[in-house]
């Protein structure tokens, strides 16, 4: 199977191309050579390569910095989403992108399911939900994959910036109000795969199994890095401000995948002393 890769450098991206490149002939494609805001250098690189699956990781990913950048955010999480699914779809290609649990206002009182409204509070949260209304748009043959609290070998995350700042001796204060599922991205890469073999098509919840607060989350990581000894001060996000508005529930149900009996992911818990004892370990 061929595989076109948009955003094959970022942190899932690379995940990504190394699950597929085991047994597909992958390209990857990112900035600078390859912008997603370029219509033409979408249809370009489609037209060129002419793959059976196009995998959209490619965005913005910084929530603070999209709050004061709408214009910005809007057209490489709306506008450039848009144009991948034209090019998949001029081309017979299955479309397959990433979206976030910060399309929802974290109002709903249990983990949220693909079916329920989103509204999203932030700028990226409203860029990333145009790019999915983008997809269904212009793309019927689309799997949307919204994943939530990513992190992963690759890239700047929560936890890596935690496991830092203990070693550096710093007072840890971490947010204990807002709840979410995290993602660890080699399990979602690997999952991708799955679901592609499986046929499934539309929007799907996929996360690590559990929910947590990211005071939780940064507790389990020090602990599985033999740091669990470290205080973490739990403080609430009216102490804790950011530019971007933050849902205080994002967990994401995965409805669809058990109800149509597909695999899950493990545990977050399990996910994050895998990461952690590959990564971080003496
Ligand atoms: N990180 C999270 O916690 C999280 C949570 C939920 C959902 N997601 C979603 O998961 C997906 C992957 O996230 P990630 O954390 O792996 O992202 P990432 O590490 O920030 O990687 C995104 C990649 O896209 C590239 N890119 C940015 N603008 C582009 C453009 N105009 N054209 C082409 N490439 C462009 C970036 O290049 P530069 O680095 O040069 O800008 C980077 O290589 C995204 O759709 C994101 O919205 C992430």
């Amino acid at each position: 199977m061929k595989i076109l890769i948009f955003g094959s450098r970022g942190m899932l991206g690379r995940d990504l191309a190394e699950a597929f490149s085991r047994d597909c002939d992958v390209l990857g494609a990112d900035l600078p050579e390859t912008d997603i805001t370029r219509a033409d250098v979408c249809l370009d690189r489609v037209g060129e390569f002419r793959p059976e699956v196009i995998v959209n990781a490619a965005a913005l990913t910084r929530v603070d910095y999209c709050e004061t950048h709408e214009a910005e955010a809007f057209r490489i999480n709306g506008e450039g989403a848009g144009n991948l699914a034209r090019a998949a779809d001029a081309s017979g290609a299955l479309l397959v992108h990433y979206s976030t649990d910060y399309v929802f206002d974290g109002t709903k009182p249990g983990p949220y399911l693909e079916g329920d409204a989103p509204n999203p509070l932030s700028v990226y949260g409203k860029s990333k939900l145009l790019g999915e209304d983008r997809i269904r748009l212009y793309c019927p043959n689309h799997l949307i994959l919204r994943i939530s609290w990513l992190f992963g070998a690759n890239g700047s995350n929560f936890i890596r910036k935690i496991l830092d700042a203990a070693h550096q001796g710093g007072k840890l204060r971490v947010v204990a109000d807002q709840e979410g599922s995290p993602t660890y991205a080699e399990d979602a890469a690997a999952h991708t795969r799955i679901m592609i073999g499986a046929k499934c098509r539309g929007t799907y919840h996929l996360t690590n199994q559990g929910a947590c607060s990211w005071h939780q989350l940064a507790v389990a990581a020090l602990k599985s890095a033999g740091m669990g000894g470290v205080a973490v001060d739990p403080v609430s996000s009216e102490d804790f401000r950011l530019p971007a508005p933050r849902p205080r529930n994002s967990v994401l149900a995965n409805g669809r995948l058990k109800s149509e009996g597909l695999p899950l992911m493990r545990p977050w818990e399990n996910a994050v002393e895998a990461y952690v004892r590959a990564r971080f370990s003496p």
